[in-house]
């Protein structure tokens, strides 16, 4: 069978290959959805120093939809490297659920890693910063299907965007910045050890604040918090860490969200299965401007 592999030798640092078929309990992939940390792992954001001898040769990608062996249609999550942008994929049963009635293979694809990070944020009064993105723009929708006021920080060319989502929009790169507090809960999906990034931590004081990036000892904690259920982080600050071996509960109340509440994933853009479509992805994840999700279209769903 064909999957995605991290070649660092090939352009943007994957290509498609000849792989084994997988064994157990299989499901045959429709779609792949893109996450920034497929593309980051060529970069080795967290521990430079290894990026080559940890991804190269290993399988890309988290986020599928498919078919199983005996008809069912689903949607899940894979662990790093195990590469869901492949013909097949095995599954445990507690890395998948059924896929949304009201949702396409592709939408229900963009669902995963985003879709479960943004169940992190609970409050009445919220705040998500980069909210026109993978993460923030199913974080406004899932806040606002809970019933929260919701805000959401983007660039002014996606403000319209965020507010068909159900947020009020503030632009950040707008003359008269603004945010008009106090929120209970803010979910920053910018801020990173990228000493570009704007943090926006002094801005939100008082409220119970977490991001999904940060500095390597925000890793640290996070793993640790992960492994022992033990906070290391100060109060009311975390850095939220997807556990994609424990997901299927959180797969399942985004599928009801889905099909009760009208939670829908935007996707932007579908690209082929094919080196070519693979190295768009990585291009477009790296530049950190997607508008919702980019997902691979690996086979038809009718076939
Ligand atoms: N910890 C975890 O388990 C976990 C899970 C999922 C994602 N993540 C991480 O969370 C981050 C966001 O993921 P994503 O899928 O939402 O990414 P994304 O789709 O690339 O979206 C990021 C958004 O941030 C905005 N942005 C980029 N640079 C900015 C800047 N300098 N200032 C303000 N806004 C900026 C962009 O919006 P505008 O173009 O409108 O500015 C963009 O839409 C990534 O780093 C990802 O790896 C972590």
């Amino acid at each position: 069978m064909w999957g995605a592999i991290y070649d660092l030798r090939a352009p943007e640092g994957v290509r498609v290959a000849r792989r084994p078929k997988p064994r157990g309990v299989v499901v045959r992939v429709v779609a792949a959805g893109m996450n920034p940390v497929d593309a980051k792992f060529v970069v080795g954001d967290k521990i430079s120093c290894c990026a080559e001898r940890i991804a190269n040769g290993h399988g890309v990608g988290f986020d599928f939809s498919g078919v199983t062996e005996s008809g069912d249609a689903v949607f899940g999550i894979l662990g790093p490297f195990q590469g869901s942008v492949s013909e097949f994929v095995r599954i445990s049963p507690s890395q998948v659920a059924p896929k949304p009635k009201s949702l396409s293979f592709v939408e229900a694809a963009a669902l995963p890693v985003c879709g479960l990070t943004s169940l992190a944020l609970r409050g009445e009064r919220v705040l998500v910063i980069g909210a026109s993105g993978g993460v923030g723009h199913l974080a406004v929708q899932v806040a606002v299907a809970r019933g929260a006021a919701v805000t959401g920080i983007s660039s002014s060319r996606n403000s319209e965007f965020v507010k068909s989502l159900g947020a009020t929009p503030v632009a950040y790169d707008g003359n008269d910045f603004h945010l008009e507090g106090p929120f209970d809960a803010v979910l920053d999906t910018v801020h990173s050890s990228d000493p570009r990034d704007c943090d926006y931590r002094e801005i939100v004081r008082g409220a119970r604040y977490v991001t999904t990036g940060g500095h390597f000892s925000d890793w640290f904690k996070a793993g640790v918090k992960k492994l022992t259920g033990i906070s290391l982080f100060p109060k009311d600050r975390e850095l939220f860490w997807i556990d994609p071996f424990r997901a299927a509960n959180g797969l399942r109340e985004l599928a009801d969200l889905a099909d009760t509440r009208g939670l829908k994933p935007h996707v932007s853009e579908v690209l082929p299965f094919t080196d070519e479509g693979l190295r768009a992805a990585f291009k477009q994840l790296r530049s950190r401007r997607t508008v919702g999700k980019i997902v691979i279209q690996v086979s038809d769903p009718r076939s």
